[in-house]
């Protein structure tokens, strides 16, 4: 469905601009993408912590909770996963309206999708993590079972087996979850943030 003719633009006095020099720092989607397992989820809710503590305003947006919720009506047939993506990219842009940091987490496994979302946002509020791990390292992880299910041959269409996954070609990070503990990939994507004055 698209959009009515008969609706238009409201905008705040209070604007993102003020809301980050209030915030002192700035608003960014930290786009964490991956097979599953792969460790996206681990790694938002480890880095939530560490940027919660230096005060830093955050909201962690996750695949399988925005799934219980706001997106439950998706399925995970490649129009039901763009769909929850180009979703996710317009909840991200409020978030970042908002002065606050975004982290995501979703497999978000097409390309076009998060091409989508970048092109939604200013080219710096966009900052494409790639978790990058093996399918057969996250095969053998497994840690929902799911892997296991899907080769049974009891849940179709599964990310790594019988539905693609399309790795970043030029993503702004890539964190190797085969050579990096978790407090190790929290602590290369604070760096980041710092080096690139998100965070000062
Ligand atoms: S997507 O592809 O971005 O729309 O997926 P996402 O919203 O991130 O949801 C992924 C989680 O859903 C569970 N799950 C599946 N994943 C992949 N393929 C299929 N068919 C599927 N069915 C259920 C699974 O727990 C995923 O969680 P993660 O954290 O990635 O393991």
């Amino acid at each position: 469905m698209s959009k009515s003719k008969h609706i238009s633009w409201h905008g705040s006095l209070v604007t993102k601009e003020m809301r980050q020099k209030r915030n002192k720092h700035k608003s960014a989607v930290l786009w964490f993408t991956g097979l599953s397992g792969s460790g996206k989820s681990t790694i938002t809710v480890e880095l939530e912590r560490k940027l919660y503590q230096l005060g830093i305003h955050t909201y962690r947006l996750d695949g399988d909770n925005i799934r219980h919720g706001l997106n439950k009506n998706l399925g995970f047939t490649a129009e039901g996963r763009s769909e929850n993506i180009r979703r996710i990219g317009e909840v991200s842009k409020l978030f970042i309206d908002a002065g606050v940091l975004a982290l995501t987490a979703f497999i978000s496994p097409y390309r076009d999708d998060r091409n989508l979302v970048r092109a939604l946002l200013p080219s710096n509020e966009f900052i494409e993590i790639y978790v990058k791990c093996r399918l057969e390292v996250c095969e053998e992880r497994d840690p929902k079972g799911l892997y296991k299910k899907a080769r049974a041959g009891e849940i179709a269409g599964f990310t790594g087996i019988d539905a693609p996954y399309e790795a970043p070609i030029s993503p702004e990070l890539t964190i190797d979850t085969e050579k990096l503990s978790v407090e190790e990939a929290a602590q290369r994507v604070i760096h980041y943030l710092l080096e690139k004055e998100y965070l000062t």
